[in-house]
């Protein structure tokens, strides 16, 4: 499919790295934005040195944009205002660039995050109640939410991908139930990118075909990729990875540690 003109935030970082190869071979032009510089690699690649925190800037770089990846952000645990200047303004600021530009798909970079406080024997649909695991967390349920709103309210086009662990390969003992291979991050982009018009919004998660996932795939009448990694497959070289789970233990592991949220917390 030709994906148009597709612009991707944050695409200095790991998964914009690892999905940059695969877009410009299918978009006639690659807009690329990060906080970093960036250089393009390719005739149809252009970067732009943008704050996301900047929305006159965001808006003049995803001008003529047909698609819109949203990878920047903090993508782990933070001071809150760090995190609502950087994911909920800067999602708020590209949302509303990529509404006036007339985009025809946004596609914004979730997290499990989300509902971390689910039990890891519930098997998790994105249509389940949220349960952040910490203060990133809430800040992708606003993602989400100014994601749905701008479905809701403007019809602009949205998916949200609930993205696992993204990892070269499964390291840890929840990574078997978590992880997102480079070739299924990539699979899952492309198809949320190419998602039909009916596709109004969606939230899914984007996770590999782990034996031990937490979570529902996504139903293929609303994003056509079946992932074909299995974190199992790695199993052998994972120390602690025969050890019994706990069912009723949190899916985040140790990021719902309350240590973990307390120390960006300076009050
Ligand atoms: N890697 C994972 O396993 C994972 C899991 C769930 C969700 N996500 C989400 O996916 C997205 C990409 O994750 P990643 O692993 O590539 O993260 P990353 O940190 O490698 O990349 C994020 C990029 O965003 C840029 N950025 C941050 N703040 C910015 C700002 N204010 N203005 C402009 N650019 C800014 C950074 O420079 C960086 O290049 C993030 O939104 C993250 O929350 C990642």
């Amino acid at each position: 499919m030709d994906l148009g003109t597709v612009a991707v935030t944050g695409a200095a970082g790991g998964i914009g790295s690892a999905v940059r190869p695969a877009l410009r071979r299918e978009a006639a032009r690659l807009i690329l934005l990060d906080r970093v510089p960036l250089r393009p690699e390719a005739a149809n690649e252009e970067a732009h040195t943008v704050d996301l925190r900047d929305a006159g800037a965001v808006a003049a770089a995803l001008s003529g944009a047909d698609r819109v990846l949203h990878l920047g952000g903090v993508p782990d645990e933070a001071p809150l205002p760090d995190l609502l200047d950087a994911n909920v303004l800067g999602t708020h600021h590209v949302l509303e660039a990529a509404r006036r530009t007339g985009a025809a798909r946004v596609v914004l970079a979730g997290s499990n995050r989300v509902t971390g406080f689910h039990p890891a024997g519930h098997r998790t649909a994105p249509d389940d109640p949220v349960r952040p695991d910490g203060l990133y967390g809430v800040s992708k349920v606003a993602v989400e939410a100014l994601g749905r709103l701008y479905a809701d309210k403007f019809g602009l086009p949205v998916v949200c991908l609930r993205i696992g662990s993204f990892e070269p390969r499964p390291t840890e003992p929840r990574h078997l139930a978590t992880w997102l291979s480079p070739r299924d991050c990539v699979g899952f982009v492309r198809a949320a990118l190419a998602a039909p018009a009916s596709t109004r919004f969606a939230a899914v998660y984007a996770v590999s075909a782990n034996t031990r996932r937490f979570w529902e795939l996504p139903d293929p009448a609303v994003l056509d990729y079946t992932p074909v990694d299995d974190a199992e497959d790695h199993a052998r070289g994972i120390p602690g990875a025969d050890a019994p789970a706990d069912p009723a233990a949190p899916q985040a592991g140790p990021y719902a540690r309350p240590e973990f949220t307390l120390r960006h917390i300076g009050y």
